[in-house]
């Protein structure tokens, strides 16, 4: 009876399974099971998962049956902490509630508003590199993009000069973030037992709290929607008439900085190290900024003519999708591909498998941002590119992303040619995003003086 067979997969440890493999390098687990194993893998042990890599099954499961596959209660739970009831965490009624209320926000003809605040602060960060002088040495890029989309974001919510802010929510953000991928990957919730690590994640969550809940409420009394959160105070649900509490937007936006900060930062980065190490692209994107923008700061009327840009970024994301897994739960029996799916059991889609699958991808370690050409994307399977998710939980943010990082890098391209100190070896580290483990040293060499 073909809907009892179990996936192929890897023996792994007896007791254990591929715990271990996948607790050390998950993404680097997945690779290996799919290059053994093919397209839909079963794990065992104590973390019983199936993998699924063909795009017909991602298709199944975040697309067409997505009501069968909610997220499983561990990662919800392990959100919810950070985020509480917003939309990054919510299933079900409220999920939808959520959505509906935020997605008039982000869409993007909406978004436009934001090309001046998202060129202005790149402006701000290229004065400062200008500033630094021949002798200064390399900078870590990680961190310049990581202050840069933390910027970017939180001028685009609170449209108020919140470097002090700042300079308070972004460590707080980062260790409320880095403890609950550790929840989300133990076997023992780390937030039942006392430690240090449990302190300081309280801490961070306090910080966070203590930061936004003053900001929201100065900014439901100054009023306007010009900026995110104002469009969120306005918004009513199309069915009920309601609005969002204060509490409720304090959720949302803490929510869209667990989501939309480290993201687009580590996007950015990957951006930056791949053009370093093709510098054929490189010239090209350049060629394309000066043609386009003629030396003047680009905006959201821009976009459409830099396309090369934006394929750019579409690539550094293929190779490196910031968010590398997106977790199900099947929550009745199931069949994908002639395989069993028992009921309870946990379903990995993971974009960096999909990203490389042969079947649909020539060269797929090969950088080649024509490969998202109108032409040669024509054909595509449409769920072997998903950086942003797919289905109805698709990212709300896409767009938000999608205006900002090619208006970022063709500003910083402009002005700057970023080449990678040789002898460092980058390592992709899977976190909460997969980002480059260690500070990324690059040498910043004016543009007028490469030429
Ligand atoms: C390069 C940048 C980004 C990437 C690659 C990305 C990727 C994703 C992915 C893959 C999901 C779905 C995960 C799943 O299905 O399990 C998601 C959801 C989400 N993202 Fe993004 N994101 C980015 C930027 C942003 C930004 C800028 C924001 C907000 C300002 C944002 C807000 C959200 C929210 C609120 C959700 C939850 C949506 C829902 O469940 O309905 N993201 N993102």
């Amino acid at each position: 009876m073909t809907t009892a067979l179990v996936p192929p997969g890897p023996r792994g440890h007896p007791v254990l399974g591929s715990i271990r493999e996948i607790q050390r390098d998950n993404v680097s687990a997945f690779m290996d099971a799919f290059r053994h194993h093919g397209d839909i893998v079963n794990f065992r042990g104590p973390l019983r998962i199936q993998l699924l890599a063909h795009p017909d099954y991602v298709q199944h499961v975040l697309r067409d049956q997505h009501k069968h596959y909610p997220r499983p209660r561990k990662v919800q739970g392990c959100l919810s902490t950070i985020v509480g009831d917003g939309l990054v965490a919510a299933e079900g009624a409220s999920w939808l509630r959520s959505r509906r209320l935020t997605q008039p926000a982000f869409h993007r003809d909406a978004l436009r508003r934001f090309g001046e605040t998202f060129t202005a602060t790149t402006a701000e960060l290229l004065d400062g590199w200008q500033r630094r002088g021949r002798d200064a040495g390399p900078v870590d890029v990680k961190s310049e993009m990581m202050h840069l989309s933390l910027a970017n974001l939180a001028r685009a919510l609170f449209k108020t000069d919140l470097t002090e802010a700042i300079t308070r929510i972004e460590p707080a953000v980062q260790r409320a973030l880095a403890f609950t991928h550790r929840r989300m990957t133990s076997p023992v919730d780390p937030l039942r037992v006392p430690s240090q690590g449990r302190r300081r994640f309280l801490d961070a969550l306090g910080t966070v709290n203590s930061v936004l809940h003053p900001m929201i409420t100065e900014r439901r009394r100054t009023g306007g929607s010009d900026d995110l959160v104002g469009m969120l105070l306005g918004a009513t649900d199309p069915e009920t008439g309601e609005a969002f509490t204060d509490a409720q937007i304090r959720d949302e936006v803490s929510g869209f900085f667990v989501a939309g900060h480290e993201t687009v930062s580590t996007a950015l980065t990957w951006t930056w190290y791949l053009l370093s190490l093709n510098p054929e692209s490189a010239r090209r994107l350049r060629a394309e900024v000066d043609e386009v923008l003629a030396g003047r700061v680009p905006t959201v009327e821009d976009l459409p003519k830099l396309t090369y840009t934006t394929m750019v970024v579409q690539e550094a994301m293929r190779l490196f999708p910031p968010i590398f897994v997106y977790m199900r739960c099947a929550a009745q029996d199931d069949t994908i591909g002639g395989y069993h799916v028992p009921a309870g059991r946990w379903v990995v889609v993971c974009p960096y498998v999909t990203h490389r699958h042969p079947e649909f991808w020539d060269n797929p370690e090969g950088f080649e941002p024509e490969r998202f050409t109108p032409a040669r994307s024509a054909d595509r399977h449409r769920m072997a590119y998903l950086p942003f998710g797919a289905g109805p939980r698709k990212c709300i943010g896409d767009s938000f992303a999608m205006l900002q990082m090619p208006l970022v890098i063709a500003m910083i391209a402009q002005r700057f040619r970023l080449d990678l100190v040789e002898g460092q070896h980058v390592v992709p580290e899977p976190a909460i995003s997969l980002r480059p483990r260690d500070p990324m040293w690059m040498w910043l060499r004016p543009v007028e003086e490469t030429s």
